[in-house]
């Protein structure tokens, strides 16, 4: 019986874990200094606000500043950094957001500094 308790417990611990690695914040991979550079040349600040970022025009996407407090990408994808990144590689077709050509390996950073903005 002891044992068979441990196991749940085990099973509820490992079940947290992942609860926790569907949760944006917090730079598990990528650089976000790296990113913010990248986002600056990929020229994502003129169709978004984003956080210590010059603002050109906004009318072409929604603010990213609290895009780490979303529960969906784009109102579809669950917010998780996988799928930001699997978004910033690939938008949805249908959607008004250009394919500008960024690799996994920057996605990724994009996104690290997408979640850490509040970050110093
Ligand atoms: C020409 C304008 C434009 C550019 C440039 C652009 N986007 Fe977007 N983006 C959009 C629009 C429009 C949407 C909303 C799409 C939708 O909801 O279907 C969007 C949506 C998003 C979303 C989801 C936002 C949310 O609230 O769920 C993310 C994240 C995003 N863009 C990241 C980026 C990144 C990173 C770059 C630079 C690599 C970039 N975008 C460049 C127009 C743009």
């Amino acid at each position: 019986m002891k044992r068979l308790l441990l196991l749940c417990l085990c099973a509820m611990l490992a079940a947290c874990e992942q609860d926790r690695a569907a949760v944006p914040p917090g730079e598990r991979s990528g650089n976000r200094y790296v990113g913010k550079q990248l986002l600056e040349r990929y020229g994502c600040a003129a169709c978004h606000r984003i956080q210590g970022m010059p603002l050109h025009h906004t009318q072409g996407g929604p603010s990213l500043e609290r895009i780490a407090h979303a529960s969906y990408i784009a109102g579809t994808l669950p917010n998780t950094q996988r799928n930001l990144e699997r978004w910033i590689m690939r938008p949805s077709p249908g959607s008004a957001m250009p394919n500008l050509g960024v690799t996994a390996a920057e996605a990724r950073d994009m996104a690290a500094y997408l979640y850490n903005q509040e970050a110093p």
